[in-house]
């Protein structure tokens, strides 16, 4: 017996676009062919920026893009980004494969990028090779309207006007390429850091500290007990996680996989829950007023290098099995909307779980492109609790639950309804009751496929792609749904 129940009138807590976040680093071929070709380019570009993958990209709402890392941005000096590009210097992208990094694309281009794509940026700091001066300079430079050298320099480089950067991310992963620090040191580090992350000009910018990976909870426990604790909400306003179905190690691919590899994957994107759930828990016992907010910013499936491809590049496939984990994790991540405020998928251009992978002038729409487009309608709804009952998907002596689910209400008064089930064998009815509301009439897309290995390629670039779902009907005000099996359904009710 598969059942819903959603609470129509008993909706409180908003699901943040910002949960809806992506993540564009300098690694691999992610900023350099898929994000920025240059304005000499044969493919069609605005001022050097790919023109089909900011359309895509807006399609999507896409609320904010964090950059330029990752790994990276231990390692980058935003001043050798700026001014002429012939003048930049040629440096070593040391984390990624040691391939020159032109400069090409730096803080001009980057924040041209997010102005086209009419999203807000997301900058991350340098803290492992930086220092405090040169994250003050650079906030100065972006931010400040005034009659500053940082501010002329900014001029003399083309922009008049301040940009307005709201997300500042003060390091990345300290306790691994970001300097490999205990956390007790990074707290100091941070503290000392934050001092110099400054509002000006009527820019109000959010601190975000480096938090931990997947389940470590210790740097969370430092950095709530020694940072927010010790400074309160205007020292710290969020710390990140990070959490990817990190399969790497594994002998098997992101195309080439069977059932075991299928439920394993899924298995792995379902314990982000575990993780999220213990740094709330330390969160919520030093904040129970949830100043601070929870980040996961960078998140997605990892799986072992692409044959062919340059190890270091990160560059994989995306079957419908990306879909279901990209689908159940925003669902997650809406469950816990209180204190995740904003989430970034890794990455968003031919790198690790991607959103869009390109080749010369071609560009594809992954299976995950598709889920974050089909569940659009829940970035800034009110999210409407549910409980839900389902049947177990089980392989060997391993079960999962079948369904994973999440509904929200527009500002409008329409209520989205999406739902995955993970089991790739069997499809189930569902009976969805509506508490508080009376559906007249419902909607629907799916985002399925025969094969669980189906995916996007540049010569069937529509292999996986969402169409009009006809296994929903109205029943006694509720809804009864037929729900293929390994599948990502949307469904839209008034
Ligand atoms: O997204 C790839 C890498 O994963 C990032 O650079 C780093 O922060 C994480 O370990």
């Amino acid at each position: 017996m598969n059942r819903i129940v959603v609470n129509a009138d008993l909706g409180r807590q908003t699901i943040s676009r910002h949960i809806y976040g992506h993540f564009a680093e300098h690694l691999g071929r992610c900023i350099y062919d898929g994000l920025w070709v240059g304005e000499e380019s044969p493919i069609p570009n605005t001022r050097g920026i790919r023109t089909d993958v900011v359309e895509a990209l807006r399609a999507v709402n896409i609320p904010n893009l964090r950059w330029p890392g990752g790994c990276f941005a231990d390692g980058y000096h935003w001043q050798e980004g700026i001014g002429p590009r012939d003048k930049r210097p040629r440096t070593i992208n040391f984390h990624w494969g040691n391939v020159v990094e032109d400069n090409s694309f730096g803080t001009h281009e980057f924040m041209d990028l997010c102005e086209q794509l009419g999203c807000e940026p997301y900058i991350c700091g340098n803290v492992g090779s930086g220092s405090p001066r040169e994250m003050a300079a650079w906030i100065e430079y972006l931010t400040f309207d005034g009659d500053s050298d940082m501010a002329n320099l900014r001029r003399a480089n083309g922009r008049e006007q301040p940009w307005q950067v709201k997300w500042w991310g003060i390091g990345n992963e300290n306790w691994g390429c970001g300097g490999f620090m205990r956390p007790e040191y990074y707290a100091d580090l941070y503290r000392q850091f934050q001092i110099y992350v400054r509002d000006y000009s009527g820019n109000q910018i959010t601190k975000i500290a480096s938090g931990m990976g997947g389940p470590y909870i210790e740097g969370t426990e430092v950095l709530m007990r020694d940072v927010f604790k010790r400074g309160g909400p205007g020292v710290i306003d969020a710390l990140c996680l990070h959490y990817y179905v990190y399969l790497r190690e594994m002998d098997f691919s992101a195309t080439e996989f069977g059932e075991k590899e299928w439920f394993v994957t899924l298995q792995k994107a379902l314990e982000m829950e575990d993780s999220i759930k213990q740094h709330v828990a330390i969160m919520d016992y030093y904040d129970p007023g949830q100043h601070v907010g929870l980040i996961v910013d960078e998140w997605g499936t990892w799986y072992p290098p692409t044959p062919g491809t340059n190890p270091a590049f990160l560059y994989q496939q995306n079957t419908l099995r990306d879909a279901l984990v990209a689908g159940l994790t925003l669902h997650i991540f809406h469950n816990y909307c209180d204190r995740v405020r904003m989430a970034n998928l890794a990455q968003t251009v031919n790198v690790l779980q991607a959103m869009i992978l390109t080749e010369g002038e071609k560009m594809i729409l992954t299976p995950t492109y598709h889920v974050f487009e089909m569940f659009r309608g829940h970035q800034d709804a009110t999210l409407l609790p549910l409980e839900l009952k389902c049947d177990e998907y089980a392989v060997g002596d391993a079960a999962l639950p079948a369904v994973s689910a999440s509904a929200s209400l527009s500002k409008e008064g329409r209520v989205l309804l999406t739902l995955c089930n993970l089991n790739p064998r069997a499809a189930l009815d569902l009976t969805v009751e509506l508490r508080g509301m009376n559906a007249g009439a419902v909607n629907g897309r799916i985002l399925t496929a025969d094969d669980m290995t189906a995916h996007n390629t540049f010569d069937q670039p529509a292999a996986v792609h969402p169409v009009p779902f006809q296994g929903a009907r109205i029943a006694h005000g509720g809804l009864s749904v037929q729900l293929p099996a390994k599948s990502v359904v949307a469904l839209t009710i008034n």
